[in-house]
């Protein structure tokens, strides 16, 4: 079986209506990324980050997964499927993807403020209980929070992420930016007889430019676009 590895980015949800970071409109335009996505601005605000992801995760139980998610999903049977997402929200899942690693963290669950990459402390948020609160408690004691990766601090599935690129037969880019690291640099991993896709409908700057091809269109069409023309041969 050939192993088809995903790297997916905040365009894979677009249509979804998630938005993007980067995009006009998007989630960067609106917020400031010092004070919500990164580790100094938890400890200089806890409250103000803790309620900027449980909009976002009141948001995801309003959307469901698109054609793109689910064409990946229906990969699985023909082919050994990792996804590889720096996306935290769910669409992967519940569009049936098996092997997913989160690059960035899950919005659906929450961790400790003072190990958060202790896998003992990691839980899972439901619609019932979304939100999390100044006060609530991981299981050390510590005040929860997203389980999420902020600027500024480690990446631990990068080494998973790794492994699995450097085993692909194909490698299939969607809807990243490639502005942000480590996520961005996986791509220096593809084996040299790697196919390389990336879909998105707008150029992006790939630093390594080795026989990548170029789908330029949205995630769903693009992955109709690449199992018609690429994969099915
Ligand atoms: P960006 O917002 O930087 O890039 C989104 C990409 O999706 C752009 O290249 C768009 O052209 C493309 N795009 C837009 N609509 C699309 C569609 N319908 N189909 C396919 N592609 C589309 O998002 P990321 O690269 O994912 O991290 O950003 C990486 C990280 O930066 C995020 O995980 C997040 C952010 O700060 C953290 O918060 C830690």
């Amino acid at each position: 079986m050939k192993k088809i590895v995903f790297l997916t980015g905040a365009g894979m949800s677009a249509e979804s209506g998630i938005s993007t970071f980067r995009d006009s409109g998007g989630l960067w335009e609106n917020y400031n990324v010092e004070d919500v996505a990164s580790i100094d601005g938890y400890i200089r605000n806890p409250e103000l980050v803790l309620n900027f992801y449980n909009m976002r995760r009141r948001e995801l139980l309003k959307v469901q997964p698109c054609e793109g998610h689910r064409l990946i999903a229906g990969l699985d049977d023909q082919y050994d499927v990792t996804v590889v997402t720096q996306n935290v929200d769910n669409l992967h899942e519940r569009a049936g993807s098996k092997k997913v690693i989160h690059l960035h963290g899950e919005l659906m669950k929450a961790t400790s403020s003072d190990n958060p990459n202790d896998a003992r402390c990691v839980v899972d948020l439901s619609e019932e209980s979304i939100d999390i609160n100044i006060g609530d408690k991981a299981k050390d004691g510590s005040q929860l929070r997203p389980f999420i990766v902020w600027f500024g601090e480690n990446v631990p599935m990068i080494e998973p992420a790794i492994e699995e690129v450097s085993k692909a037969d194909i490698l299939i880019v969607i809807g990243t930016s490639l502005n942000v690291y480590p996520a961005a640099g996986l791509l220096r991993y593809a084996r040299r007889d790697c196919e390389i896709y990336l879909i998105d409908p707008k150029t992006v700057n790939c630093p390594d430019n080795y026989g990548i091809t170029y789908i330029r269109k949205g995630a769903s069409e693009g992955m109709r676009t690449l199992i018609n023309d690429y994969l099915i041969k």
